[in-house]
């Protein structure tokens, strides 16, 4: 008699125990645009500690925060000249200190941006390197340069920065050329050299030190450069892709400088560095890995053989795949991707803008918002929100004069340059409809305060009924049901419009559905197995005349333009 008693128990309690980060949101804060709370008009630590309870409100776990270090600010923290140190604007290590023991109070985990490719032009490392000093020079890749027809000393090779241009810059000094994937101020590491590899393991000790859970880390697929010593000693060009223009990126075909198998490999490094910390006290930290790469090289940062990786190789399907414009069967294609290529016992994750990309209400639309977060919160998997998607902001317009962002800027081109720049999904954040958005009481903020703050803002959201923000919590909250955590999925694009998906655990059974168009269809939802009868509107977009509890039926759903809803079956 005992048995069968002890199974049923063990049955009810069967679903898998997830871990902290499995289950959570991440939120991302792009710290200069988050909070200001000295008044000189730029973002600081002090003022993302005084908005920690805003995270907790909104029911998100973790935040990642864009780098905080010592950098002169070429690449706006992503060049940084003291990887142990905080940048004086942003605030003190004290004040970081307090950010952290504010967050732990609240279990609120604080991620910080690993950014190991390269350093900065501007700092000691760099200087020392000038100097002659050994230890310094090699934590950097120099090369020789070539002397063309003309006597003329020329680049290494046709290696191109991502920023434009020859990603080769001379030294006198040294009487050599140094490699910059990114802008002039960002010096490219040597992780051929295991002084370099050791000190950016204590970098990550050094935080971890301190208490932080985890990193998100920057531009990983660059790390490392192919080994020259199979070309003689000196790189190669790269391959020609058939752009004509020798100053862009795409002008060569990044095979020596992207992807390369060794990078790997450091990745599954720091993941020992971060289980070591886990071993001594059971507690996870986590790595988020940012390469805009195919699914199959996406997939290497999990891990291989024994070795472990990241938990978390970034997702890009909705930003790079899809847009507003997209049919929903390539929105389905999109998000089939990553769980079609992604190992069974991995999780996927989701995310769908961040500061480096235009946002979701401009890329998709406005419309749009709150079905986006509903895809990204309620699939299966980790979900990561850039700050200001769930109040629906919108890319800011900065003028020509105000930019300050270098991939902006190096277009010399005062009409296009809207296409390069990062700057408009930078925009300070809206708290509120006061001056500067509530971001900041300065006279004039670093960027300008994006449109549509008036509503597109956190105050005026959190008091109306139906806000985006409010959509947001519901989804935060609905996220910790069974169907999401543990459930299963399936999808359909059910015309070409309207896109559709299916969460469900035992008897719980949700169906998701977006229709991406401004025009109205009626759908059946039966073609999903369970899905009959009366279905409740559990949480609907702003824009939709369907109110929470509203009920449907299943095989004649009829869904208005650019409506977006989650339903229960009853
Ligand atoms: C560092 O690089 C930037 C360009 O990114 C340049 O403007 C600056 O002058 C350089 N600083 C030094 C000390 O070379």
């Amino acid at each position: 008699m005992l048995l069968p008693i002890f199974c049923l128990l063990a049955q009810a309690s069967a679903q898998k125990q997830l871990d902290w980060w499995e289950t959570t949101v991440f939120y991302q804060i792009y710290p200069r645009s988050f909070k200001d709370s000295n008044g000189d008009g730029i973002g600081d630590l002090n003022g993302i500690t005084s908005q920690l309870e805003y995270l907790k409100e909104l029911g998100i776990g973790a935040t990642w925060l864009s780098p905080i270090f010592k950098s002169p600010m070429y690449d706006f923290g992503y060049d940084i000249s003291d990887f142990y140190a905080i940048q004086d604007e942003y605030g003190t290590m004290e004040d970081f200190g307090n950010l952290l023991a504010k967050a732990k109070e609240l279990d609120i985990k604080i991620i910080l941006d690993f950014v190991p490719n390269h350093g900065s032009n501007e700092s000691v490392w760099f200087e020392e390197a000038l100097k002659g000093h050994e230890k310094y020079y090699d934590y950097f890749m120099w090369e020789d340069g070539v002397v063309d027809e003309n006597g003329n000393l020329q680049p290494p090779n046709n290696w191109v920065s991502v920023f434009r241009k020859s990603a080769w810059e001379y030294r006198e000094e040294v009487g050599k050329y140094y490699l910059h994937q990114f802008v002039i101020g960002q010096p490219d590491l040597n992780y051929r050299n295991p002084v370099v590899v050791e000190e950016m393991k204590n970098v990550i000790r050094f935080w971890l030190d301190k208490g932080v859970a985890g990193f998100r880390v920057d531009a990983i697929n660059h790390l490392f450069e192919v080994d020259k010593e199979l070309f003689g000693g000196k790189y190669p060009d790269e391959p020609r892709t058939g752009d004509e223009d020798p100053d862009s990126y795409g002008y060569v075909d990044h095979i020596y400088t992207r992807d390369q198998d060794e990078t790997y490999d450091m990745v599954y490094q720091w993941r020992d560095v971060l289980d070591e910390y886990k071993a001594s006290d059971g507690f996870t930290r986590v790595m988020m890995t940012e390469a805009y790469a195919s699914p199959q090289l996406t997939m290497r940062y999990f891990g291989e053989g024994d070795r472990l990786g990241s938990q978390m190789p970034f997702n890009f399907a909705l930003i790079s795949n899809v847009n507003g414009k997209s049919s929903a069967n390539e929105i389905k294609y999109a998000i089939d991707q990553f769980l079609t290529f992604k190992p069974v016992d991995k999780l996927a994750n989701w995310v769908a803008g961040n500061h480096d990309q235009s946002r979701v209400a401009s890329r998709y639309s406005p419309e749009l918002v709150d079905g986006m977060n509903m895809i990204v919160l309620l699939l299966p998997g980790i979900a990561v929100t850039y700050m200001g998607e769930e109040i629906g902001m919108v890319d800011g317009f900065v003028s020509w004069e105000d930019t300050v962002d270098p991939s902006g800027c190096n277009t010399d081109d005062p009409i296009n340059y809207v296409q390069s720049s990062r700057d408009p999904e930078r925009t300070p954040f809206q708290w509120s409809a006061d001056k500067n958005a509530g971001f900041s009481t300065a006279d004039k903020t670093w960027l300008p305060v994006a449109d549509g703050y008036e509503t597109l803002n956190v105050e005026v959201q959190r008091n109306t009924d139906r806000s985006h923000l409010n959509v947001y919590k519901s989804l935060v909250q609905l996220r910790g049901e069974l169907a999401f955590t543990h459930g299963r999925y399936e999808s359909v694009a059910l015309n070409s419009d309207v896109f559709a998906f299916r969460r469900w655990y035992n008897g719980e059974n949700y169906v998701v559905v977006v229709n991406f168009r401004e025009e109205q269809f009626t759908v059946d939802l039966t073609y999903f197995e369970n899905v009959v009868g009366d279905l409740e509107v559990t949480v609907s977009n702003i824009q939709s005349p369907k109110a929470k509890g509203t009920i449907v039926q299943a095989d004649r759903l009829e869904i208005f333009g650019s409506e977006s809803l989650v339903l229960k079956v009853k």
